[in-house]
């Protein structure tokens, strides 16, 4: 049994220009100790695929329709006292602005180990041993020091540091890291990657990366999903994604990474603009932006087809490659 199973995950928001749906038939699998990339545009329902497992979703935003199975518990509808044990217990969030998810009139200490009195149960001598314990796991140096001192005093990328020790000291099963790179520069944004790694390894939770970058992805993750307009459009093992890219706009996505040996040359950005969410288009949603569309792509949606065992997509340009037998 996986750890987390989502099927046909449908959320949307009722505004008063109707309703967005921001998530349409999502469905995946994270197996524990597993990294799973979600990768898309900025737009594309990634977000609020994350805040609808941790129901954390703001305002007019509700759960349609689906199935969230987490541990062999259903929490669709389970209710806030169920999701509060797990919210921060057994499956944490870090999100992408590390500046207002601390508070700045208390010091990282006091935070972490509010954190750590929550969730577990220890005393107040242990919970700050073990703040002081994630500080260094998160390469924080002179961490009893630090303890000390308030959210101003860190730059960006230790505050985010000080986050993923926050979203690690109840040591949940998984950890959602909702674009935590993206507020820094390149060269923090590495080393915080890289740090997620080694903690992943050395404690052997599950991870959700979220990003708009597959580049982020190729580092981390086993499993990629690609969403577009709140629907994924192509899933498989990060090889798969990489090297063998069976959807027009993962090609896309692909060719908008910038590499080491690009030495300046323009990359080429996917052109046009992400389609509305109050009026989906009746063929695939990627048609009106693609190079390839064919007549069929406008007219009909194309359903999930599986590529291999590891791989699968929704291209009709892959039904046309099996009926030419290309
Ligand atoms: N609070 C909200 N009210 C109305 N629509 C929203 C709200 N939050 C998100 N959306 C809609 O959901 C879509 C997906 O958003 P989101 O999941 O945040 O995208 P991203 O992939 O960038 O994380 C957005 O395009 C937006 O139209
Ligand atoms: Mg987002």
């Amino acid at each position: 049994m996986s750890l987390l199973s989502v099927k046909d995950l449908h959320t949307s928001f009722f505004t008063d220009a109707g309703e967005v749906r921001a998530v349409n038939g999502v469905s995946f699998e994270l197996e524990r100790g597993k990294v799973l990339g979600i990768v898309g545009e900025s737009g594309s329902g990634k977000s609020v695929t994350a805040y609808s497992i941790m129901q954390i979703l703001a305002g007019t935003g509700r759960i349609v329709s689906g199935s969230i199975q987490f541990d062999g518990q259903e929490l669709v509808g389970a209710g806030e006292k169920v999701m509060k044990d797990i919210r921060g217990n057994r499956i944490s969030i870090i999100f992408q602005d590390p500046m207002t998810s601390l508070n700045p009139t208390y010091t990282i200490g006091q935070q972490l180990m509010e954190a750590i009195l929550l969730h577990t149960d220890r005393n107040r001598q242990q919970a700050w041993d073990r703040a002081v314990e994630m500080l260094r796991l998160v390469n924080v140096n002179e961490p009893e020091k630090r303890m000390k001192q308030y959210p101003f005093e860190f730059s960006g990328g230790m505050r985010q540091r000080v986050m993923i020790a926050m979203a690690l000291a109840c040591e949940p099963d998984i950890l959602i890291a909702d674009e935590p790179t993206t507020a820094l520069d390149v060269t923090i944004q590495a080393g915080i990657l890289e740090l997620m790694k080694d903690i992943q390894k050395e404690i052997g939770m599950a991870i959700i990366m979220i990003t708009h970058d597959l580049g982020v992805v190729a580092q981390l993750c086993d499993e990629v999903i690609v969403m577009y307009a709140g629907g994924i459009c192509e899933q498989g093992t990060a090889d798969e994604i990489f090297y063998n890219p069976c959807h027009e706009y993962t090609k896309g996505l692909l060719r908008s990474i910038p590499t080491a040996d690009d030495n300046g040359e323009k990359l080429e950005p996917i052109s046009g603009t992400p389609i509305d969410l109050l009026n989906m288009p009746k063929g695939c949603p990627f048609a009106p932006r693609c190079d390839n569309a064919m007549k069929i792509c406008l007219r009909e949606k194309c359903e999930r087809m599986q590529i291999n065992d590891d791989h699968a997509a929704a291209c009709w340009m892959n039904v046309r490659k099996a009926v030419k037998g290309e």
